[in-house]
Formats: structure tokens, C-alpha cells, sequence
């Protein structure tokens, strides 16, 4: 698996060391407040870029939604399987990954799971992508990586593609991340080119952090 983009080495290492701290079994609050607001529909199919072994994942597909997360590091992947308390079907890899499917349950829709860098996740592979959930992925790329990540979510969603995007900014002067403290103007940077924007919310932590809620629909065309 490639793993040469830059930023990448640290999160085998992070994961190897159990250095997850970004990591809840539970919902994200902001996801359950703000993901019925969005209109998606029940059986739109939600791409995860970055998405760990996330508790969102199962939240997701519970709400009748089949997800495809991506994550780069494969132990994540099969921590969420462990999670659920079942073995790793492997499946048809899409080229330069590794997939994991865990098919549909009589309450929950089918979880794909693909290993691999999400930078190389190609738009044209007929995988059609309704809907997009972005907690702690835009947050854990440097600066550098962050315009390349916004154009590829651009790529990937058809015009009307609806996603919730949750950025974070804290009160430390130093952004020593990851998470990587994102403004609101270059969240506006970024985005505003391919997606109509709207903030819906923020919600303080008590550990000086506050994570900002984003609601964002593709526009057409795209604009590089
Ligand atoms: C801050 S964590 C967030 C995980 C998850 N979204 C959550 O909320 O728990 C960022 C995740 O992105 C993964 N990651 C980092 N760079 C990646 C890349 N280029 N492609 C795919 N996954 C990546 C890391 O291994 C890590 O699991």
C-alpha cells in the first residue's frame, strides 16, 4: 500500500502504539444533531474518507445508510470488525486497496470497508457516492494536504452530493496537530469553489477545543 504522502508514516505508528485519542465507540454528538438536518435519504450510500474504526460507522449504517469508509491504516479496519465481533470477509479489492465487506444485517445496511490512501481513490470507478460524513479527516492533513483532499471529496460527488464535515479550532496559539486547527476561512477557501457552504453550529469541549459543524452540497461544475 502507498503511504508516502506526506503525514502518512505516523498514523501506522499511532495505531501500532495506541495512540488513538480521537477514537469513540459512541456517536459523535455533532453527527447525531446534525445528520437529520441534512435531508439525505435513508438509503444513500455515505463515503467515509478517513474514517478509523469509528462508532459513526455503525451509527451510519443502523440509519439504513451502506457506508464506504476509507482508512490507510488495515489494524483500524480490523479493530472495527473486532468491534462488531465479526471476522474480516475480504472482498473484491478496488485497485490499490484492500476491501472488507461486512454485509447487511436485518438492522443495519452492508459496511464496505476499503484499506488503502484515500488520495488515490479514483472518481470513475462506479461507485456511486450519495452522501459524505467528514469527522477528524480534513483535520488530520497538514496544510499541504488539505487543498488536494477538498479537490478529491470534489471529484468524487456528483453535483447535489450532500455531506456533514466537522472541523475543529482551539484555543492554543501553537497548532501542533493532528487535529490540525482549520479556520472558518479556509474551510471557505477550500470549499467554496465546488460546494455551497453553511455552518450549523459549533460545540466547545472541555478540553479548549471547539468543533464546528458543516453542512456542504456539491455545485457544478467543478473548478480546479
Ligand atoms: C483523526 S483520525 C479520525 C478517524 C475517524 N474519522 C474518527 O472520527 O474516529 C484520522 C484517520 O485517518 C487515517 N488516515 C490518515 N491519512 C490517511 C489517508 N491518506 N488515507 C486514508 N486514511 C488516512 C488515519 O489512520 C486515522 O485513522
Amino acid at each position: 500500500m502507498a503511504s508516502s504522502d506526506q503525514g502518512s508514516e505516523q498514523w501506522f505508528d499511532r495505531w501500532r502504539e495506541g495512540r488513538i485519542g480521537f477514537h469513540s465507540d459512541s456517536v459523535q454528538p455533532m453527527l447525531a444533531r446534525y445528520w437529520p438536518l441534512l435531508g439525505i435519504a435513508s438509503h444513500a450510500r455515505v463515503l467515509l474518507p478517513l474514517c478509523g474504526k469509528s462508532g459513526d460507522i455503525h451509527w451510519l449504517a443502523q440509519r439504513g445508510h451502506p457506508v464506504l469508509g476509507v482508512e490507510l491504516v488495515e489494524a483500524a479496519v480490523q479493530g472495527w470488525f473486532e468491534a462488531q465481533g465479526e471476522a474480516r470477509p475480504q472482498a473484491d479489492p478496488r485497485p490499490g486497496f484492500e476491501r472488507f465487506v461486512s454485509p447487511a444485517q436485518t438492522k443495519r445496511a452492508e459496511v464496505t470497508l476499503d484499506v488503502g490512501n484515500f488520495f488515490h481513490l479514483e472518481a470513475d470507478q462506479g461507485e456511486a457516492i450519495d452522501a459524505f460524513y467528514d469527522r477528524a479527516a480534513l483535520i488530520a492533513l497538514p496544510e499541504t494536504a488539505r487543498q488536494r483532499y477538498a479537490l478529491r471529496l470534489a471529484e468524487l460527488c456528483r453535483p447535489g452530493v450532500e455531506g456533514l464535515l466537522i472541523s475543529v479550532v482551539r484555543d492554543e496559539r501553537r497548532d501542533q496537530g493532528p487535529p490540525y486547527v482549520v479556520t472558518d476561512e479556509e474551510i471557505q477557501r477550500l470549499f467554496a469553489p465546488n460546494f455551497v457552504l453553511e455552518r450549523l453550529g459549533e460545540q466547545p469541549d472541555d478540553r479548549g477545543m471547539t468543533d464546528i459543524a458543516w453542512r456542504l452540497r456539491r455545485k457544478t461544475p467543478l473548478s480546479c
